[in-house]
């Protein structure tokens, strides 16, 4: 048992005591270290003025990543390296390129979200995709400007990636590798207390399946994107958590037999590019989900245990056939993930069992899943609903068919009347319009503030409409570009 929590702080061994273990790190770096740099601006995760970069080892290297800094608790960043905009500028006040290229570029008005735009341009640097103008904007989805206008930012944010990192941030960089080198403790699972409140944070899934068995109770938490805001906008008291971010195995994502196991505590960052690979549609949906910033904090597993009917990756999930890997204790069971689902709010779970991974079979055609999320805003929105489309047509004969929406019902759902509708019927234009009705038959949708429940009915119906069209300008392009080929 410990009640002493550390990390590096800006280059710098940080230890904390007695700190109530929901304080978040941005009230810690406020309030306690009047480091004032970030800024809170809406305390859900929703603006970016409070981003930070956390560093991780893994593997041996320090990885990067920018977090908003509002919804994660203190015992997640335990080994961990934390950077703010306060340390970014060298020791003789130069700043640092990121900030630079803001001042030169006129990024800046209020200056409220500046330290947040800063915090981003500087996770930039961390990135190995090229700094082109598609990639700046999904950096920079999630920082929200009020004044400025984006076209200085952006341009901000050309000018950052194309310069050097400074020496004095290569030097806290290398100062925070050998600091966190020093963290890799015993491997014995670690527990805070506060009061009385209690964190328990377990290295393995061995040591997570047991904790949990003995403390079904408390809160798991792994990127606290959900559950930051219990703590944030409902004021809830958490008694008792276990932290599953350091849990190693579970953090796996690996392709075996023709399966992609994604471990339930991968984060969005952690597991996109092989979602990508997969089924790039997929892949798209998932960089559509809130942006940089919850990407690299919010997980799989979190996205499908909150049973939240307008989750993004439920439906793909479901259309590509997922099962879902449950553990409690010893024991293991495997459903499909459409059956985890059973009401709203209301899961196939047990008092001290955890989603451990999700295992999915690769298509043979990673092209063959589609992906629609229906929002207001394209970036960092939540879907006013979600369609996902799986569909095997052999011979010009619908052979096969999964069908999921979110945001049509109260849990994510397949169409199973639509499915059966298609299902051995030739594909064609006909056979999409006389399954259109089904989709009343499958789906009784609510009014809410995202959209009408005739909306979501009819942009449902539509989304099958755009699927086929898709699909069938994907197989006569195939079907040209064979003829060229044959033609030469
Ligand atoms: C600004 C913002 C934008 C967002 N945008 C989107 C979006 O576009 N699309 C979308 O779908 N979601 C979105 N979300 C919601 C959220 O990011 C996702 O649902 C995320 O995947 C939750 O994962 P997490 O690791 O943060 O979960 P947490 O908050 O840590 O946990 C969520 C719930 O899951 C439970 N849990 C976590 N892991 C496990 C496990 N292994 N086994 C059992 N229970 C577990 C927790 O106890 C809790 O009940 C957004 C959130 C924010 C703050
Ligand atoms: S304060 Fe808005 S994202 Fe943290
Ligand atoms: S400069 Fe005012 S909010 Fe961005």
């Amino acid at each position: 048992m410990t009640d002493r929590l550390t990390f590096v702080l800006n280059g710098k061994r940080e230890t904390v005591e007695n700190l109530p273990l929901t304080t978040t790190l941005l009230n810690y770096l406020r309030r306690h270290k009047r480091l004032t740099g970030s800024k809170e601006g809406c305390a859900e995760g929703d603006c970016g003025a409070c981003t930070v970069v956390v560093g991780e080892r893994i593997d041996g290297g320090v990885h990067y990543r920018p977090v908003n800094a509002c919804i994660q608790f203190m015992p997640m960043l335990h080994g961990r390296a934390v950077v703010t905009v306060d340390a970014l500028a060298g020791p003789d006040g130069a700043l640092h390129p990121a900030q630079r290229a803001i001042v030169d570029r006129h990024g800046s008005q209020c200056g409220f979200c500046t330290p947040g735009f800063v915090m981003s341009l500087y996770a930039m640097g961390f990135s190995r995709a090229p700094a082109d103008k598609f990639y700046i904007a999904d950096a920079l989805a999630g920082n929200l400007c009020r004044c400025t206008g984006y076209g200085p930012l952006i341009a901000a944010a050309e000018d950052a990636a194309v310069t050097a990192r400074p020496e004095w941030d290569k030097q806290r960089m290398a100062m925070e590798s050998a600091l966190l080198a020093e963290f890799a403790g015993s491997g014995a699972a670690l527990e805070f207390s506060c009061g009385e409140q209690k964190v328990f944070v377990p290295f393995n899934s061995d040591q997570l399946a047991a904790l949990y068995q003995e403390h079904a109770d408390a809160v798991l938490v792994a990127g606290a994107t959900d559950v930051g805001l219990w703590v944030t906008k409902q004021h809830r008291n958490l008694p008792k958590m276990i932290m599953i971010g350091n849990v190693r195995d579970l953090r796996d994502v690996r392709v075996d037999a023709g399966m992609l196991r994604i471990g339930a505590a991968a984060t969005y960052a952690d597991a996109s590019a092989a979602i990508a690979q997969a089924a790039p549609d997929f892949g798209e949906l998932v960089r559509r989900i809130g942006a940089t910033q919850v990407r690299a904090a919010g997980t799989i597993g979190g996205n499908i245990a909150n049973g939240s009917p307008i989750g993004d990756t439920p439906p793909a999930l479901i259309a590509l056939g997922a099962t879902l890997v449950l553990r409690k204790g010893e024991s293991r069971r495997r459903m499909p993930l459409e059956d985890f689902f059973l009401a709203y709010g209301k899961q196939d779970r047990q008092p001290g069992e955890f989603i451990e991974a999700v295992e999915i079979p690769l298509p043979d055609d990673p092209h063959r899943l589609r992906c629609y999320k229906i929002s207001k805003r394209f970036d960092q929105d939540i879907s006013a609903l979600c369609g996902c489309f799986n569909i095997t047509v052999a011979d010009g004969i619908v052979a096969d068919v999964r069908i999921a929406f979110g945001g049509m019902a109260a849990t994510p759902k397949r169409a199973s009347h639509v499915e059966a509708s298609l299902t051995g019927k030739p594909w064609r234009h006909e056979t999409i319009e006389a399954a259109l009705p089904a989709f009343e038959n499958d789906f009784t949708p609510l009014t809410d503030m995202r959209a009408s429940a005739a909306y979501r009915l009819q942009a449902a119906k539509n989304l099958l409409r755009k699927y086929f069209i898709e699909r069938s300008e994907t197989q006569t392009a195939t079907r040209l570009a064979g003829r060229a080929v044959e033609a030469l």
